[in-house]
């Protein structure tokens, strides 16, 4: 499997571990490259000490490419990215806001950039701003996707942009992969799929009950954060996209969210609140989704958490550790593509290029 990333990153096989907040910590990220994909940590919102930790823990793990994702626009991110720059980490992530800056300092020192896109708009001006490589999400997507499939947007994105594009949105399986790659592809990225992992932090509560959904059992809102966002469907996501906040439970918890973050609670307080009105807005209401995630990665309570996940999630069916998930991913991929060709060697010949050939 020789595409433009694994010649770009040095990795044996194009796939790679979704950059997930809170979930793809150090021990996923080093299995996954471990086993030949890239892992990327999800710095999310993370302390900045914390990330640069977690940066130095995946070394100790792995001595293979890795990738850090900073979502820029939420409260850490740009820290986190400063973080990843003076750690000289080989691949930067961003998301959810403009890294040119990413893309200069990374370059300096040889590193690689990836850009976190939903549309050909930003996956244009990721390009612009010299981004390596766009990891492109399809609606199908977990998380903040935007509203075309991927089975459109990466042939669009690929007959557009000089850079190679990365498929995320609905890849579970081997055949996912090879059909990302026949639409142009040169790799995927997967969330939901290690979400589901042995490794991954998700309570057991929420693995066993990921189990048991289908294909349609996700939802697609705005109304948690004020972006398109793709969560699982439980109760309380439920809930959520039926209530309006309430912004003294906001006020409650956010100084909990201060010490979670180790930002002094003034320094947030004005950070939210010199963001801009709709900022604010979107930021207050993550705050509420930061809670409800919290539930889903340590008590496991299935009525109070929310998790975000993929229209994927209906393709998973066990909970296999990143090394059985890798190496299986890769054989069905290999049998996908030799039914492929077969199929195409059985077929009869068009006759337009059967006339053309006479
Ligand atoms: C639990 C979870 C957390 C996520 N957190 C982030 C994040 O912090 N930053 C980000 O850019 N994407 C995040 N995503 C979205 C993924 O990067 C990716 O776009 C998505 O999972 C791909 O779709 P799939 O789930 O169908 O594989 C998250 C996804 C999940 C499932």
């Amino acid at each position: 499997m020789k595409t433009a990333i694994t010649e770009l990153f040095g990795v044996k096989y194009p796939i790679l571990l979704a950059g997930m907040g809170r979930v793809a910590l150090p021990n996923m990220v080093a299995a996954v490259s471990n086993a030949g994909g890239l892992g990327v940590l999800g710095a999310g919102s993370s302390p900045p000490d914390l990330t640069r930790e977690m940066i130095r823990e995946i070394r100790t793990l792995t001595d293979k490419p890795f990738g850090v994702n900073a979502p820029l626009m939420i409260p850490n991110g740009k820290e986190n990215a400063e973080v990843a720059l003076q750690e000289k980490a080989p691949i930067i992530n961003y998301s959810m806001g403009r890294g040119d800056w990413i893309a200069k300092a990374a370059h300096a020192y040889g590193g690689k950039v990836m850009a976190s896109v939903t549309n050909v708009r930003f996956a244009e001006r990721a390009q612009a701003h010299g981004a390596d490589a766009v990891i492109a999400a399809g609606m199908e997507a977990a998380g903040h996707a935007g509203d075309v499939t991927t089975f459109v947007l990466i042939p669009r994105l690929v007959e557009t942009l000089r850079i190679p594009v990365i498929a995320a949105g609905g890849v579970a399986n081997g055949a996912g992969l090879v059909g990302a790659l026949a639409l142009g592809a040169a790799g995927v990225s997967m969330g939901t799929r290690f979400l589901l992992t042995q490794e991954s932090p998700l309570h057991p509560n929420f693995k066993q009950a990921a189990l048991g959904l289908d294909v349609s059992d996700t939802i697609f809102s705005d109304r948690f954060d004020g972006v398109f966002n793709r969560v699982m469907k439980t109760p309380a996501a439920v809930r959520a996209e039926k209530t309006w906040m309430n912004p003294f439970q906001v006020f409650l918890d956010s100084f909990g969210i201060a010490r979670e973050l180790r930002t002094p609670y003034l320094k947030l307080f004005a950070q939210v609140i010199t963001a801009g009105p709709k900022q604010t807005l979107e930021l207050m209401r993550m705050s509420q989704m930061l809670k409800m995630h919290t539930i889903t990665l340590t008590t496991g309570d299935i009525d109070a958490g929310m998790t975000a996940s993929g229209m994927s999630v209906g393709l998973v069916h066990d909970v296999p550790t990143i090394a059985e998930l890798m190496e299986r991913m890769v054989a069905e991929a290999k049998s996908a593509h030799a039914r492929l060709n077969a199929s195409m060697e059985d077929a009869p010949p068009v006759p337009a290029l059967a006339e053309n050939a006479a």
